[in-house]
């Protein structure tokens, strides 16, 4: 069921119109539904139900403090990447306890202020990090929970630019050398071995390569065990795609169950980071028609939405469906180039999209709850969108457009 449907020829998110979200907060703006956050939260833990396991929401698909908020109240633990994304967890009410902190360049102070709050776990990517991490620890007279993260050299088959489980990627201490890593891991002083994960790249459409990852990291557990390293978790990262466009991904039901039984009798608990399923579909970008432009070979659609505030067609070619706010009295139409004001050619939002188009009218551009507004950026000196969350039919700012004095606050010339 979509939280985003037309009634009377009008779309809205859940009651609430979407004309009247523009009216009231202008565009673009990122409108997020509450009831979809939440219906998908349930639905991937409730997937898991069977089995002993955490849902640490990874952050950086959207870490507007609303969204952490609402998850950490349906009891989700977090997936950090930097110590900016603890803080918002932290400031979200998030509990400390079911964070998990991943990434390739954790910096000492990061590492200070993970181990200060108390999180669960470091998902450590190399020799030197766990090195660093170790000395970090004992200077503070504390010990630091540590799991690997794995690189199992899967393909993934997704976008080159957010495939991590290969051995060409930067991501995770290769397989082969896993096992030698966790030896000098247990003889290291303020080191705690909990865990074994990986992470193998984003929007995967097939359960295959997570299966084939999981049974990897499997075998070493095992290993480990019978070495007399005990874990405690295994973490399978995130990964699972959404539908764009055509893609067929698995249900979240269908990839729980591919994974959970493969764990066995073994007493694991199971770790996920889901991003993009719990908020890519619960989140619309909005977007106002400043101009209609015939050229010689194309029909332009200038929207006030640009690729700082939706970065994912021009970064991966990446599709989103482009729907008319108001579709009453349409019929036909004719191919759109969907670009935005930035000095780009890259700079387009969707292409040769049959749209009947009206200067001034909203389009809402589907999908964009997650990286949508957590990559964005102030190119072309752009403030960044407002967002709303709605409730059924109330409507909350959640954070507020940007000014261009905010932006030039901080910046000075010479004297
Ligand atoms: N865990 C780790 C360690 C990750 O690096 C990521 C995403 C996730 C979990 C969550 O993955 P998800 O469930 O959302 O696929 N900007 C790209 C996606 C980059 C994903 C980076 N890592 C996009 O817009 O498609």
């Amino acid at each position: 069921m979509s939280h985003f449907e037309y009634k009377n020829g009008e779309l809205h998110a859940e009651s609430a119109s979407l004309r009247q979200i523009a009216e009231r907060f202008g565009t673009p703006c990122y409108v997020y539904s509450r009831a979809a956050l939440t219906a998908a939260y349930r639905a991937f833990d409730a997937a898991f139900a069977g089995h002993d396991h955490l849902v640490c929401y990874a952050v950086k698909a959207n870490s507007n403090l609303a969204v952490l908020n609402l998850f950490a109240r349906l009891g989700s633990g977090f997936d950090i990447v930097s110590g900016g994304e603890l803080q918002r967890v932290l400031g979200a009410g998030g509990d400390p306890a079911k964070v998990v902190f991943s990434g390739v360049g954790k910096s000492a102070e990061e590492m200070r202020e993970a181990l200060a709050a108390g999180i669960l776990c470091f998902n450590v990517e190399s020799e030197a990090e766990l090195a660093r991490l170790s000395r970090v620890a004992a200077r503070a007279g504390g010990t630091a929970a540590v799991s690997l993260r794995v690189n199992p050299d899967v393909d993934p088959r997704t976008h080159p630019y957010i495939a991590t489980g290969l051995r060409q990627n930067k991501f995770g201490v290769p397989y082969r050398d896993a096992l030698d890593l966790y030896r000098r891991a247990r003889e290291l002083p303020n080191i705690a071995i909990s865990g074994i994960g990986c992470h193998i790249g984003s929007q995967l459409t097939d359960v295959t390569p997570f299966v084939a990852a999981l049974d990897r990291i499997l075998e070493l557990a095992d290993r480990l065990q019978a070495d007399g390293i005990a874990l405690a978790h295994v973490d399978i990262g995130g990964g699972l795609g959404i539908r764009y466009h055509d893609e067929s991904p698995p249900r979240v039901e269908d990839y729980a169950s591919a994974l959970a039984p493969r764990l066995g009798r073994r007493a694991l608990k199971l770790l996920l980071e889901p991003g993009r399923v719990l908020v890519g579909h619960a989140g619309v970008l909005l977007t106002r028609v400043e101009y209609l432009k015939r050229g010689p070979e194309k029909n332009f659609a200038v929207v006030d939405a640009a690729m700082n505030d939706l970065m994912r067609p021009a970064l991966y070619d990446a599709w989103h469906d482009v729907l008319p706010v108001s579709r009453a009295g349409r019929s036909g139409g004719a191919p759109y180039e969907i670009v935005g004001p930035v000095c780009e050619s890259g700079d387009f939002l969707a292409r040769g999209r049959t749209l009947e188009l009206r200067e001034a009218e909203l389009l809402a551009v589907m999908a964009a709850g997650a990286y949508g507004m957590s990559m964005s950026s102030n190119y072309n000196t752009r403030p960044r969108a407002a967002e709303v969350m709605v409730d059924g039919g109330d409507t909350y700012l959640v954070r507020e457009r940007e000014t261009v004095a905010q932006l030039l606050a901080r910046e000075t010339i010479l004297p």
